[in-house]
């Protein structure tokens, strides 16, 4: 039986890219397991995909149906989460705008996960300002709908904190109840790193493996994967630390015990890297191609798969009205 609990769970990503790995066990497997429990949206951010993309709106475009795609073949159901995009919900906009007024430039600039992106950018003195105020209006996003679950990466605990504080602000300050305080929902696989075994996977790095990449890219990708330096020859002993096929074989295998095993054959000696990626392909292939053959099916018919988030926009656009209505009566804007 489907029980769904009184929480609503608002979540969404940036139609930057194709989504890879990383997503599939940071958030995407969440959000299958999540619809059956709770009242979940999942909005796709194309407007806080402008706030450092605003020379490239092609590409913002265009990703928007990817991740779509990208959604719809791990399996997140439209019969049970709720899509929409949020550039066709002005009453975010809206709220974003009245929020402004609730937090500080100060408190903007200490935003850690802001700073970080600033730095990475090299934005230094000029960084846009729908940059930096991008949490204010994720904020919206997240409370537009009132959701009280947002399950996020670490980096994204920031964010979290200060809706709860711009919420709280709200609250006290017009002397009401209207939002409620949400709570964050860290992923427990944690980041998976990328193939290079360098950093988190992410496009930008170049070592991601994508849910969308074909069979030979994902055979290419995996033997060219990060292993041990030292381990030459096959009868050499390697070390399974910071080898990234184990760390994928950790993540994905559910066969724990063949795992062990070739652990122990690899530190030993005589098992060669070709031997063990080619296993690990065996393992990822099984998980991707079901993937990989929903998602060539669904991109032959895009104009339902853009019906499917149109369709959820237009519900909650019915959900951001009656939210808007709301703060515009308490602030005193309703004069109609
Ligand atoms: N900031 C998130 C990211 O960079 C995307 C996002 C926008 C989001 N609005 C959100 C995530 C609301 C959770 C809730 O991936």
């Amino acid at each position: 039986m489907i029980m769904k609990f009184d929480e609503t769970i608002l979540t969404g990503d940036r139609p930057t890219g194709p989504l890879h790995l990383g997503h599939y066990v940071g958030s995407l497997l969440n959000r299958v397991a999540l619809q059956d429990k709770y009242k979940q949206y999942v909005m796709i951010a194309d407007l806080q995909a402008l706030t450092d993309n605003a020379d490239n709106p092609q590409k913002v475009h265009d990703n928007v149906l990817e991740v779509m795609l990208d959604y719809l073949s791990v399996g997140i159901d439209p019969l049970k989460t709720t899509f929409f995009i949020q550039s066709m919900i002005p009453e975010i906009s809206e709220l974003t705008m009245l929020y402004l007024n609730l937090v500080t430039v100060n408190r903007l600039q200490r935003n850690p996960t802001v700073k970080a992106e600033m730095k990475q950018k090299r934005y230094e003195e000029s960084v846009p300002a729908g940059f930096l105020i991008y949490p204010v209006s994720q904020a919206a996003d997240i409370m537009i709908v009132k959701g009280t679950i947002v399950p996020v990466g670490e980096d994204q605990l920031p964010m979290i904190e200060q809706t709860n504080e711009i919420t709280r602000s709200f609250n006290r300050i017009y002397g009401v109840d209207l939002f409620p305080q949400a709570k964050a929902l860290v992923s427990k696989t944690g980041r998976l790193p990328g193939i290079d075994g360098k950093a988190k996977m992410s496009k930008s790095l170049g070592n991601a493996i994508f849910l969308s990449d074909d069979v030979d890219m994902l055979k290419k990708k995996i033997m060219s994967m990060y292993t041990d330096p030292g381990h030459l020859r096959v009868e050499d002993p390697g070390q399974v630390e910071g080898n990234m096929v184990f760390e994928y074989l950790d993540v994905f295998d559910l066969d724990k015990e063949k795992v062990a095993e070739l652990k122990h054959q690899y530190r030993k000696g005589g098992l060669g890297d070709v031997k063990l990626k080619k296993y690990l392909f065996e393992v990822l292939n099984g998980i991707l191609e079901p993937i990989r053959t929903k998602r060539l099916e669904l991109s032959e018919n895009k104009k339902e798969v853009l019906d499917i988030l149109l369709e959820g926009t237009n519900q909650v656009r019915q959900v951001a009205k009656k939210t808007m209505k709301e703060v515009r009566e308490v602030m005193h804007l309703n004069y109609i």
